[in-house]
């Protein structure tokens, strides 16, 4: 038998017995360079080959070629072995510690809009309103016609319209043409909602008045229904919402939809109604506008006006998020910085 494959066997075993003696993935790469690399042992011996009989030389490849599979597949599980053992070190070492405080996650919450939203619905759900929803892109006709603004009267100046490409296409300017909407809806049935939504006005925006904001609609139909019925109603809401004991007051006003109208004001949440800067020196906040049902609308909804009266009222959300939770500008609501809406329950 060639020497050669005596030397290759008895590199074999030497080679067997330095990779047992590895101890890292280091050492395991230069112990592939020393015996199987390009410049190791292995090819050194295998030099000798070309001085070999013909003969010879298959016996000598074969025992070189499973020698070198053989010490390759315990190079692997060598290398694996060890990749193994790191990880549990490592794991080890990182461990728990229970002592450590927790982090907090960070909570999303609502926005102050929504939160107030949800606050005025759930009151006047309390008294029997249901939800009814209207949509924000309106016809003409719904947003001013119906509700008997005359086509070219001065009122229609008091919301400035965004309007459509589409003729009488436009976006809701207020959230009462869910009152017709909902008396087109249901009459002669008896109606007690409350209509939460967004409107859109094309004004400045400064820090009275932004060009999109939430109003919640309020509407009651039936028969008997008179403006004490307005009066304890509000007058509830505003004992919920801004606190026992509160005293509201009616101003006269004007709205087409409405005769007749008025604006409500509460006691001021800040001084009591002894005068500060919130309520500029009044005493008093204004809430809401409001008022008893115009015959006229109540006939364009369905009702006969000789039978049915109701009254109606709508207020703006930010405005009364901005009282409860005293904010002076409404442009935070849509500026989306974080830490308004963090600090602003
Ligand atoms: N729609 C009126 C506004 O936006 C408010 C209102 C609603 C007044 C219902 C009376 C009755 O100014």
């Amino acid at each position: 038998m060639s020497n050669l494959v005596q030397e290759l066997e008895a590199l074999e075993g030497e080679a067997i017995a330095a990779l047992e003696g590895t101890t890292s993935r280091a050492e395991t790469e230069s112990w592939y360079a020393d015996y199987l690399g390009r410049k190791g042992r292995m090819t050194a011996l295998l030099r000798g080959l070309s001085g070999l009989p013909a003969e010879e030389r298959p016996l000598v490849g074969q025992t070189a070629n499973r020698i070198k599979g053989a010490l390759e597949a315990r190079l692997q599980e060598r290398q694996g072995a060890m990749d193994q053992a790191a990880m549990e070190q490592a794991l080890a070492a990182e461990g728990i510690d229970v002592s450590v405080p927790g982090r907090r996650p960070s909570v999303g919450k609502l926005h102050p809009t929504t939160a107030t939203q949800r606050e005025i619905v759930e009151i006047f759900a309390g008294m029997g309103f249901q939800v009814y929803d209207s949509p924000e892109v309106e016809s003409d006709e719904m947003n001013f016609g119906l509700l008997n603004f005359a086509p070219d009267h001065p009122a229609r100046d008091m919301q400035d319209t965004f309007f459509t490409t589409q003729k009488d296409v436009i976006l809701r300017t207020h959230t009462s043409p869910g009152q017709m909407r909902c008396m087109l809806e249901y009459a002669p049935e008896p109606i007690r909602v409350v209509v939460p939504g967004k409107v859109f006005r094309n004004e400045d925006v400064t820090a009275r008045s932004e060009m999109m904001f939430y109003q919640v609609e309020g509407l009651v139909v039936g028969k008997k229904i008179t403006f004490a019925d307005l009066k304890g109603t509000l007058l509830n809401f505003a004992n919920q919402m801004y606190g026992k004991g509160r005293s509201i007051r009616f101003r006269k006003s004007y709205f087409p939809f409405t005769e007749p109208s008025v604006e409500v004001d509460v006691d001021c949440v800040l001084c009591g109604a002894k005068g500060c800067r919130l309520c500029k020196h009044t005493g008093w906040l204004e809430i809401l506008g409001a008022g008893m049902v115009h015959p006229v609308v109540l006939q364009n909804g369905g009702y006969d006006p000789a039978v049915f009266s109701g009254y109606a009222f709508g207020m703006g959300i930010e405005r009364q998020a901005m009282m409860k939770r005293s904010i002076d500008d409404i442009r935070y609501f849509y500026s989306n910085d974080a830490r308004f809406l963090e600090r602003v329950g």
